[in-house]
Formats: C-alpha cells, structure tokens, sequence
C-alpha cells in the first residue's frame, strides 16, 4: 500500500468536521420536524371525543362480547355468579400482578375483584381491553386453566377478572375508562 493511499482511507481532520456538521445539521432538521408531526396529533378535543357507547341489553348472563374502541378490542363480560365466586375467593397474594389496572380507579388499587369489575351492583360486569400484556396478541374468551381468557401465543391464563395466573404475560389485562351512563348503556373513553 502507497503513502498516498494510507492518506486517502483516513479520515482528516477537514472530513470530521464535515462529518460533525452534517449530524449536527440532521438533529436540527429533526427539531424543525417535530413540530410539525406534534400538529398531525389529535388534540385533546378529538381524544375526549372517542368514545364509545355501547348497548349491552342483549349481553345475558355467561355471554361477552367484543367491541372496538380506538382501535382496539375492549370485551365486555356479564359474568355468572360462580365466575364471580372463584375470582372473589382468590387471596391478592397468589396474584402475580396485585394492581387493578383500572383506569377508573386510582393507581395503587388492588386487584380485588371489585375493583376489576364495574363496582358495587355491577360486579357481573367486566369491561377490558382485549390486548395480551405479554407481546399484544388478543386472548380468547372464556378459555384458559381458569375459565377467563387464554392467550394463545405464548400461553398466558387469565382469570373470570382479567387478571395474569399463569404464563409469560406480567400485567393483569387493563381496564380502560368506562361508566354506565344508564342500566343497559355503557360508555367507553
Ligand atoms: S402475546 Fe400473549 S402470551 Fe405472548
């Protein structure tokens, strides 16, 4: 190898500088960008506005059913009094998630089945975004070792509350904002 061509394969001092000033030159093209992109959002009118209701008159005892919200699955259950018996007697330390995920509710409420369900009188009812806390896959209802939901692509087990039991999956299902703004209407978002 010639003198001149160990020169020509090293950087110089003149390409380092020119090198710096292109990165430099890319981060402030992203910092010009990004307002830009934060306009495309929705602002916070358009999210308050996505919301759902939803008629569950026809939702029996036993039955669930699916629906979208935002762009995801939310099921909604009417759980059977023994659904709700085997989820009640399951003591909070044998959960390996013991947050309630409720979005209703504050941050540090337990998994205690009440506060998975909708409350006090509605107790039958469960309402939860249908996206496995493992990788995202959409678990099968009233499926899985304990009779709740199954996700079946890396084997996690969800309870008749929507909470992890058993497999990969760290979280208890979560429960998005909901209320029922009448006996038979529930609203989500
Ligand atoms: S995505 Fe559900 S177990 Fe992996």
């Amino acid at each position: 190898m010639s003198e001149n061509d160990t020169a020509s394969s090293e950087p110089t001092r003149r390409d380092f500088l020119y090198l710096t000033t292109a990165m430099t030159g890319a981060v402030g093209a992203a910092a010009v960008a990004w307002p830009f992109i934060d306009q495309l959002r929705p602002n916070a009118t358009t999210l308050a506005l996505s919301t759902i209701e939803v008629d569950v008159s026809g939702v029996e005892e036993g039955m669930s059913i699916t629906v979208k919200w935002r762009g995801k699955a939310v099921f909604i259950r009417n759980r059977t009094a023994k659904e709700i018996e085997e989820a009640t007697a399951v003591p909070l330390e044998d959960l390996k998630d013991q947050a309630a995920r409720n979005a209703n509710l504050a941050p540090d409420a337990p998994a205690l089945d009440i506060d998975r369900s909708a409350g006090e009188d509605r107790e039958n009812w469960i309402v939860m975004v249908g996206v496995c806390t493992h990788l995202g896959c959409v678990p099968l209802g009233q499926a899985g070792d304990y009779g709740g939901w199954f996700c079946p692509c890396h084997g996690s087990h969800y309870d008749t509350a929507g909470r992890i039991r058993s497999g990969p999956a760290p979280e208890n299902l979560a429960i998005p904002p909901f209320e029922f703004v009448s006996d038979t209407m529930i609203k989500i978002g």
